[in-house]
């Protein structure tokens, strides 16, 4: 599987947030993407997976054009969204959350996903709302294999919660990465969400201006001064 975004534009009315973004993401890779406030992650996310109707360029799902698609359609050739804020039903279950992610799909099983999130297996029966900030993103992380997605995106996975419960969280995604799931992840935490990907790309004002593995990145000057502060 290969996702390739190629000169993707996208914006609200006449507002234009992307312009000209390209990024591949391969089967099996963890891809962060890093930027300040502003800069166009969540659009880049809510074009892919058509929340937005503004957008034009390409994106390319094993060759499948996404663009024109459906959000419907989208998550049928397997994308899922994980949106900021994580987006749960508070008053349902976890159980009942993690089974509107396999609808589509008509999957009620859990116990893959549970695999990969053992705390939520002992919190099905409680509600979502309930649960802490690092579960609850646990399950809405869940929630979206239920689909068995090829592609995985998430956005901004560690907002609010507590660094200890981010890097569990993190290793846990590298385990989904290493069944053959392809993940972009928008990350405010660039060094943590380097840590864990292979590769990165950083988006500033709508477009890519610097990308690389995940180890070019971590040495380069210029992010260590604008996104990792200081080392250590
Ligand atoms: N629903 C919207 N309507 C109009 N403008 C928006 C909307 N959502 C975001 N924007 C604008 O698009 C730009 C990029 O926002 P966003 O993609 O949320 O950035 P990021 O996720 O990188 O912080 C910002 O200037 C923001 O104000
Ligand atoms: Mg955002």
């Amino acid at each position: 599987m290969r996702c390739q975004i190629t000169r993707l534009t996208a914006g609200y009315g006449r507002v234009e947030v992307l312009r000209g973004v390209s990024l591949e993401i391969d089967a099996g890779e963890i891809v962060a993407l890093v930027g300040p406030n502003g800069a166009g992650k969540s659009t880049l996310l809510r074009a892919i997976t058509a929340m937005i109707p503004d957008r034009s360029g390409s994106v390319l799902l094993d060759g499948q054009e996404l663009i024109g698609g459906t959000v419907e359609s989208i998550a049928d050739a397997g994308v899922a969204h994980v949106p900021e804020g994580r987006r749960l039903f508070p008053g349902l279950t976890v159980r009942d959350n993690l089974r509107l992610g396999g609808w589509r799909i008509r999957r009620k099983n859990l116990d893959e996903v549970l695999e990969f999130f053992p705390r939520l297996a002992e919190r099905l029966d409680q509600v979502a709302g309930s649960m802490s900030g690092g579960e609850q993103q646990m399950c809405a992380i869940a929630r979206g294999l239920m689909s068995r997605p090829r592609l995985l995106l998430i956005d901004e996975l560690s907002l609010g919660l507590a660094p200890v419960i981010v890097d569990e969280i993190l290793v846990r995604l590298s385990d989904v990465a290493a069944t053959g799931t392809a993940v972009l992840l928008v990350e405010q935490d660039a060094g943590a969400a380097l840590e864990i990907a292979h590769r990165g790309y950083v988006l500033e004002l709508g477009q890519i201006t610097v990308s690389g593995t995940a180890s070019q990145l971590t040495s380069n000057p210029r992010m260590q001064a604008a996104y990792l502060g200081t080392p250590g």
